[in-house]
């Protein structure tokens, strides 16, 4: 009988669930170890009144540090009683009551990378368990995995969470290292890239054995990865640091970025207390339409102009997102004749002469029209900052 169903046999991922990069909330960057099952229950309620789920948002994703250190005697994971009281279903209710969707975390290895219990040997045990309590999303790391291949751990996985039944979004945590665009978009939703982001612009912060990159640094860690990715196998450049100590200029770029290259957006900062800078760049729908464009094509350098980026993301109906990137921390003056470039993509069939087709601008940040491709832009931008524009023809 059994081998009359290859899905339960072989296991799949669950297909169709990322269509879009997906959007949402996860602990780690601001709270680590301090999580609890009233943060996750403000966070939701803050999704609601704050305008978040409005912009997008849905998926609120608990990270390391949940469970007891121990499973109990039958094999199963603990919710930290401490700190979820109420235990996981209840607050998965709360969550899927409010219009929105709940994200845990596990590892591939025998620990995961805050020393809690791992997965390994436990797959089917605790997708089961989390398919029981409601999740729909699993954040799933690599700490402790000696010995383990890469693209097997994470099937094994992948096919736990199918066989358990419920469609659970499966994002890829191993840092890039094992190259996972080569093999993930059979076996998860998005990717990791690189080691963890850190709230700084272009610094790298070295902890002996590990480094934490800032933004710019999580950009260049990877050539030639774009043309993996697309809908339903994102690559993903980690929660973002918006609202996390940058200047706004600085989170304005960071946020563009993970726009222009179709990353996830999972924000990473206090969203209860976000100030309305924050909450304006976070929530500009006009930024995360570029983002969630449903050809799903990821942005590419087309050129540096001295120190400003131009970087350039086709998307549906023949339009255009197009960049201009200030690097250094002085403001820049640009000049720029559309009608002397010619642009090509160089992973798709995507091509623009700005000489022969003209296309109407729309300056995302500032929400104006800003004329043509027929006039030259002149524009001052600040330090870390961009300059965006929306082309439609
Ligand atoms: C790894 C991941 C982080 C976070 C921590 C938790 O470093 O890359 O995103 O999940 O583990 O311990």
């Amino acid at each position: 009988m059994l081998f009359f169903l290859p899905g339960l046999i072989f296991g799949q991922k669950f297909p169709d669930l990322a269509p879009t990069p997906p959007m949402g909330w996860n602990s780690w960057n601001t709270f680590k170890i301090n999580i609890s099952e009233n943060l996750i229950k403000e966070i939701a309620d803050a999704f609601v009144k704050d305008g978040y789920k409005d912009a997008g948002y849905k998926y609120i994703i608990i990270d390391d540090c949940w469970s007891l250190k121990q499973r109990d005697e039958a094999g199963n994971l603990v919710p930290d009683p401490a700190k979820f009281p109420g235990g996981m279903k209840a607050l998965a209710d709360y969550v899927h009551t409010r219009g929105l969707k709940i994200g845990i975390y596990s590892c591939a290895g025998t620990r995961t990378c805050g020393d809690y219990p791992g997965s390994k040997g436990f797959e089917s045990l605790d997708a089961k368990l989390f398919a029981s309590w409601g999740i729909d999303y699993l954040k799933y790391d690599w700490c402790n995995t000696t010995g383990l291949d890469a693209e097997k751990a994470y099937t094994t996985m992948r096919d736990a969470l199918f066989a358990a039944g419920r469609p659970v979004v499966f994002g890829i945590c191993d840092w890039g290292d094992n190259q996972p665009w080569l093999w993930g978009k059979k076996t998860g939703q998005l990717w990791r890239i690189s080691g963890d982001i850190a709230p700084c612009f272009d610094c790298v912060i070295d902890h002996g054995s590990y480094k934490d990159w800032g933004v710019m640094k999580v950009v260049y860690v990877r050539k030639d990865i774009r043309k993996y990715a697309g809908p339903d196998g994102w690559n993903d450049f980690d929660m973002m640091e918006v609202g996390n100590g940058m200047t706004v200029s600085e989170n304005r770029t960071h946020f563009t970025l993970w726009c222009m290259l179709a990353s996830a957006l999972i924000m990473g900062n206090d969203v209860r207390s976000a100030d309305p800078a924050t909450v304006g760049i976070l929530t500009n729908k006009d930024m995360i339409s570029v983002n969630q464009d449903t050809l799903g094509i990821q942005a590419f350098k087309y050129k540096d102009i001295d120190s400003t980026e131009v970087w350039v993301k086709p998307m549906k109906n023949k339009e255009w997102a197009v960049c201009f990137l200030n690097r250094k921390k002085e403001p820049v003056s640009l000049e720029f004749n559309w009608t002397e470039h010619k642009i090509s993509d160089p992973d798709f069939d995507f091509k623009v002469d700005f000489s022969k087709e003209k296309f109407r601008l729309f300056n995302i940040w500032t929400g104006k029209k800003a004329g043509t491709t027929g006039n030259v832009v002149k524009a001052q931008i600040a330090g870390h900052d961009v300059l965006v524009f929306r082309l439609s023809n």
